[in-house]
């Protein structure tokens, strides 16, 4: 019963939105992700539309996934978009380089995967190839996906079936750059950006969001020479950061099996996310200090060993109770820095990596990082509150975190929505709110947690951890009261 307090000031919002947009996701060819993930064989007897699965697309629709990134990942620096078009049986094969040396039939390509954004009602995101790819490559794709006249390329599009443009508009112009997507140093990537970004037209009512192949972790001159280089030239710019428990590459940690010790140096990890995006923020104010351009986080999540086992390549994990605190916590994150982080993907939506959904044959479970993004929708597109609190400390030995993270927001509505994360697993914290300009009258809430931080959804168990009713907040005169329970993530909603 051991327990903490702080207080809390939340205010009420200026101008700033949280886009919906940082809550998008990621659909590598990597694995078992869009292969026997969203895509099962002609023959399945799985429910699906046109061999998309269809569970997979109920449970995406119902957390509201605002875009989908595709087709990498380091893939997309060596997919040829015109294999994964035409009739099926004439597409050539390829080998999967960078994901397990597998032969992709390009059964999945252009097509597809636009119907699947169609299904889901969101907005692709497309990542062109400059690594292995040329400029007329990334331009005719661009052409064939959003030109609405006659044109060599719309000849083919019409020829396989689609009339009318998809007027696709965030358009990656690579991946990684500075490694699978082509070993490159950031002066050499950005002129090669300058040179792809120009031929990747704006069509008549489809102008692009260009996104610019950005740095990796706390690689600071990366940002810089792109913000100096290209900072009129694009949309956003991209930062990949991955969440590894031991901090080692070649010995990262096990997604299930791991004691208080490692998930208190998992969170450490997970924390520096707020120290990457504030420096990336701080350059990229330097170069572009009206905020036009956009920090896109669109690769992020904790990455373990795979599950023992399973191919090394497929990059395949379960998804603990620890991972849903790591979601609620970086959500926080981009929530406060909603100034900058406009956009952001989760690495990956099924079957890899820190995913939302898991599947075996026609059995699927719905992850506990997926319930945080069913928790965390009402945030999408409200208005951001800014919040002043001093966190207790969550302390292992000599090493402290902060144990509370929080984010606020309002909705068209009115309601006011709050989002608490307690790391500790030890102690609950007692909080005094106190909401400064903000009219409410009641409280309700919801809650996900679990006994173990090793805790999971498995396919014999599915629903273990689940979002249920939250009764520890309460409204005493002006105040909002709140009891949060250790190794939790809270969800408050306050109307009038
Ligand atoms: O998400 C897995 C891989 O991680 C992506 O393909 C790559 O961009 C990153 O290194």
């Amino acid at each position: 019963n051991a327990q903490t307090e702080t207080s809390l000031t939340i205010k009420a919002a200026n101008n700033q939105i949280i886009s919906k947009h940082i809550y998008g996701h990621f659909s590598e060819h990597l694995g078992r992700c869009i292969y026997d993930g969203f895509w099962v064989d002609e023959n399945s007897t799985i429910p699906n539309k046109g061999r998309i699965r269809l569970d997979i697309v109920e449970a995406l629709k119902k957390i509201k996934i605002p875009n989908l990134r595709w087709p990498g990942g380091c893939f997309a620096d060596e997919y040829h978009w015109r294999d994964g078009i035409g009739p099926r049986n004439l597409r050539p094969k390829m080998v999967n380089t960078n994901w397990g040396g597998v032969t992709e039939d390009n059964s999945f390509g252009t097509h597809e995967f636009l119907e699947l954004c169609e299904m889901l009602q969101t907005e692709p995101y497309i990542a062109g190839n400059v690594g292995s790819g040329t400029v007329e490559e990334m331009a005719k794709w661009v052409e064939y996906l959003n030109f609405d006249g006659v044109s060599p390329m719309t000849a083919i599009r019409k020829e396989n079936g689609r009339e009318k443009p998809w007027k696709v508009a965030f358009w990656g112009v690579g991946n990684e750059s500075w490694g699978c997507g082509g070993n490159m140093t950031a002066q050499y990537y950005s002129d090669l950006y300058r040179r792809y970004a120009t031929y990747a037209r704006d069509y008549p009512g489809a102008p692009l969001k260009k996104i610019a192949a950005g740095a990796n972790s706390d690689d600071y001159k990366w940002t810089e020479t792109c913000m100096k280089n290209m900072g009129r030239q694009m949309w956003g710019l991209t930062l990949h950061y991955y969440t590894i428990p031991t901090g080692k590459w070649n010995a990262k940690g096990s997604a299930t099996n791991f004691d208080e010790n490692q998930y208190f140096t998992t969170m450490q990890n997970c924390l520096r996310m707020e120290e990457l995006v504030t420096k990336h923020s701080a350059i990229m104010d330097k170069y572009d200090p009206n905020k036009k351009v956009a920090l896109v986080v669109d690769e992020w999540g904790i990455w373990t060993d795979v599950e023992p086992g399973t191919n090394p390549g497929f990059l395949y994990q379960q998804n603990s109770l620890r991972d849903a605190l790591i979601a609620g916590t970086t959500l926080n994150i981009f929530n406060n820095h909603s100034d900058r982080v406009k956009m952001a993907n989760l690495a990956q939506t099924v079957n890899v990596l820190q995913a939302l959904v898991l599947t075996e044959k026609n059995k699927v479970i719905l992850t506990p990082t997926y319930h945080i993004f069913d928790l965390y929708k009402v945030h999408q597109d409200a208005k951001y509150l800014p919040i002043d609190f001093v966190s207790p400390d969550y302390t292992s030995g000599d090493k402290k975190i902060p144990a509370l993270n929080v984010s606020a927001s309002q909705d068209e509505t009115g309601a006011i929505h709050i989002s608490l994360v307690n790391l500790d697993p030890n102690k609950k914290i007692t909080l005094n709110t106190v909401l400064e300009g903000l009219n409410w009258k009641n409280v309700t809430g919801q809650i996900l947690t679990s006994a173990k931080i090793t805790d999971v959804n498995s396919f014999d168990n599915p629903n273990k951890i689940h979002i249920v009713k939250f009764n520890g907040a309460k409204k005493s005169g002006n105040k909002l009261s709140v009891e949060l329970p250790a190794q939790s993530v809270v969800v408050l909603e306050l109307k009038n």
